[in-house]
């Protein structure tokens, strides 16, 4: 039989190809202007993968059905969801992607051959899908505020315990073919007490930690997928898994390490308990601005720093901070935006906000590049940022945020602050750049205090 008659093989191979794309357009999201390319690459690979499937393997009337309806679904959620909702937007789509994978197993079990390994196989993707699935839909109503459960709730305690005993369930589930006098059915318990403990891992974690929950999550998804293509002997769905499952894994190690924090402490201690001890401290007294004068500051200031942080977000002031940046360019100075990695509350937060808002990529730096030179700075404006400017992260060894990589702005000639009020960040900290002798207090609501800097530069 030549290879064109084997089906097998000739879907083997558009799959390899497939992968190869998924793998280069991964690659291609790396760097600013190759990264539309290489969400459209990958794109393409997975429509390939998908019409492949389509042609060869399934009944197409049936997967054509669960495509349209996904299709409908997905967009109509995708084309509502807000800018600020999309953490949200993600967590719930994990969770779905660790449904399907948890219903492949399920499904899969009643066809196990006499074959350990298929088995065990089946019973640990039944977890991880299970898990991902309820542990994303209250990752999800912990991030859009509509679940709200204190970790020391009864319910919380209950649940957590429920999360530990699914592991002691899933540990008898895999043993049982070995140990034939357990003579118990765990099968059914291990379906029903696997989509209890997922709720019961996410539970007590902060609201604040969900980012980072989140992309642990989507890795369990990739990996759970991964898991799913050993059992169907799908070769795409075990690269696709293993490339997000690995993806989502260094992405929460990159976001522990920016935090200064570990997976561990992430998961089972959380920040607030950690963080009051030096939250209320008074450090003197500070000095307010007023937005004329802060005007008048800036227009004479041949280099400025822009720094945003989460009330940018809150605010939704990034098209006035473009607005004020590009004046400030036609005033002749040069202005640069520091993106802290943790700035705001998910990966990539400030560029987002900041590339919907049409700033060039070119002007945006991060703490390395503009730390060495922060002395020569005229002007450091932090929007909304606070922990992230935080001068106890190099300066406090008992501090909470001790360790954390930060923009060191308090090197700045001057620094302007703009916020609501005295009130501190995430991580629950007092900041003592508010208090030194070279930075400005400007406050208000962000959006309000830019735009009123663009009238007097307009003016
Ligand atoms: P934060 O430390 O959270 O501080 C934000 C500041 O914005 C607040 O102090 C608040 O002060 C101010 N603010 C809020 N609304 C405002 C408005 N409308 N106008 C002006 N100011 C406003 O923010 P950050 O510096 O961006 O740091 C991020 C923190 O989140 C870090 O601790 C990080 O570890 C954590 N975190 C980040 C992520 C990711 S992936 N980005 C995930 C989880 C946790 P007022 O109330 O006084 O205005």
């Amino acid at each position: 039989m030549s290879i064109f008659e084997d089906i097998t093989a000739i879907q083997n191979i558009i799959y390899i190809v497939a992968s190869i794309l998924f793998i280069s357009g991964i690659k291609m999201l790396g760097k600013e202007d190759t990264a539309v390319k290489g969400n459209f690459l990958s794109a393409f690979a997975m429509f390939i993968a998908v019409l492949v499937t389509i042609v060869f393997i399934v009944d197409p009337v049936i997967l054509l059905g669960g495509i349209l309806l996904g299709a409908i679904i997905g967009s109509t959620i995708a084309l509502k969801v807000k800018m600020t909702s999309i953490p949200e937007m993600v967590a719930l789509f994990n969770g779905f992607g660790g449904l399907a994978t948890f219903l492949i197993a399920w499904s899969e079990y009643n066809s196990i051959p006499d074959n350990y390994f298929q088995y065990l196989l089946v019973m640990v993707t039944i977890y991880i899908g299970g898990v991902t699935f309820t542990g994303s839909l209250i990752a999800y109503g912990k991030l859009s505020e509509k679940l709200k459960v204190a970790k020391t709730s009864i319910v919380t305690k209950i649940f957590t315990t429920i999360f530990y005993g699914s592991i002691l369930f899933l540990i008898f589930s895999i043993l049982q073919p070995l140990l034939p006098a357990l003579g118990f059915n765990f099968f059914t318990v291990l379906l029903a007490i696997t989509l209890l403990g997922g709720i019961g891992f996410v539970l007590p974690i902060g609201g604040g930690d969900m980012p980072v929950v989140i992309s642990l999550l989507n890795s369990f998804s990739g990996i759970a997928a991964a898991f799913a293509g050993l059992l169907l002997l799908n070769n795409v769905l075990i690269v696709a898994g293993s490339l997000v499952g690995a993806s989502g894994l260094i992405l929460t190690v990159i976001m522990a390490k920016a935090m200064n924090r570990s997976i561990n402490n992430i998961l089972f201690v959380g920040y607030a308990s950690a963080s009051k001890a030096s939250s209320s401290e008074e450090q003197g007294e500070v000095s307010p601005i007023n937005v004329a004068d802060a005007f008048l500051i800036l227009e004479s200031a041949s280099s400025v720093l822009i720094i945003p942080g989460y009330g940018m977000a809150v605010a939704q002031a990034q098209h006035v901070v473009r607005e004020l940046g590009e004046l400030l360019e036609e005033n002749g100075t040069e202005v640069k935006y520091g993106i802290h990695p943790v700035a705001g509350r998910m990966p990539g937060h400030m560029n987002v906000l900041l590339a919907e808002a049409n700033v060039p990529y070119d002007v945006l730096a991060e703490p390395d590049d503009v730390n060495p030179i922060m002395d020569s700075v005229d002007v450091a404006v932090v929007i909304g940022a606070n922990d992230v400017v935080n001068p106890s992260a190099t300066e406090e060894p008992g501090s909470p945020i001790y360790g954390m990589p930060i923009v060191e702005v308090h090197n700045a000639k001057t620094v302007f602050v703009l916020k609501r009020s005295m009130s501190s960040g995430f991580a629950g900290v007092q900041n003592p750049l508010f208090f030194k002798q070279n930075t400005r207090m400007l406050f208000g609501d962000a959006k309000e205090s830019i735009g009123g800097l663009v009238s007097e530069f307009k003016d």
